[in-house]
């Protein structure tokens, strides 16, 4: 999640900027210091991960099984009980008819704002319900807390074999993989006075 997120701000540079602007902001405000408090107030970082999730989400698909026949009347559709269902959070997350335009890297998104309008259960990249993953706040806030720490002090941008576009690694198993990784350039940033 956070190889991606750093993927997409490589190109992306206005939100890259957004990103290292609200970084310097906030931990000058905490004398430098990567702490809770301080990655808690880094917004634009967190829609910006939330993005790079809803573009490619580590698992690619959830799985459940039907406890209880049940009908879906609006579409006359039966699921008898011990089915196995798969939910396609990748197919999801990147339908035109719940994101506009998916294929935009837009972080904007996830302000409260829009967000509201997206309609439950769409946006799954933790899962949802009892079985949703249990580690959900610890991931997100060690995901951006280490992002903050790599993009406080480095830039990233393409390097000479990244592909624009990413391909799944057909060998992945729940969790997605991508074949040959995701090669990006680390540059130093320029120190604050
Ligand atoms: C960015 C980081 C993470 C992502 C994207 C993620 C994503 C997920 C997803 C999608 C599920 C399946 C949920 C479902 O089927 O509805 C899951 C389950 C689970 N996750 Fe995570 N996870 C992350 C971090 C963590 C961490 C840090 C822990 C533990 C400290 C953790 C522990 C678990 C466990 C135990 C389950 C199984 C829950 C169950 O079946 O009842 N996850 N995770």
């Amino acid at each position: 999640a956070t190889s991606f997120t750093l993927h997409q701000l490589a190109y992306h540079p206005a939100a890259q900027q957004k990103v290292h602007e609200e970084i310097d902001a906030v931990l000058s405000k905490y004398n430098n210091k990567l702490c809770y408090d301080a990655v808690k107030e880094m917004t634009y970082l967190e829609w910006t991960f939330k993005e790079a999730m809803r573009m490619f989400p580590s698992l690619g698909f959830l799985i459940r099984e039907c406890a209880k026949k049940f009908t879906f009347p609006e579409i006359d559709l039966t699921i008898d009980e011990g089915v196995v269902v798969m939910i396609p959070v990748q197919a999801l997350h990147n339908d035109p008819k719940y994101f506009q335009n998916p294929d935009e890297f837009r972080p904007e998104r996830f302000s409260p704002e829009e967000f509201q309008s997206v309609e439950k259960f769409v946006y799954l990249p933790f899962g949802a319900g009892p079985r949703a993953c249990i580690g959900e706040r610890l991931g997100q806030m060690q995901s951006l807390a280490g992002l903050a720490g790599v993009l406080a002090r480095c830039e990233v941008a393409p390097g000479p074999s990244t592909l624009r576009v990413p391909r799944v690694h057909p060998a992945s198993d729940i969790v997605q993989c991508i074949r040959g990784g995701l090669p990006l350039r680390f540059i130093p940033r320029t120190p604050k006075p």
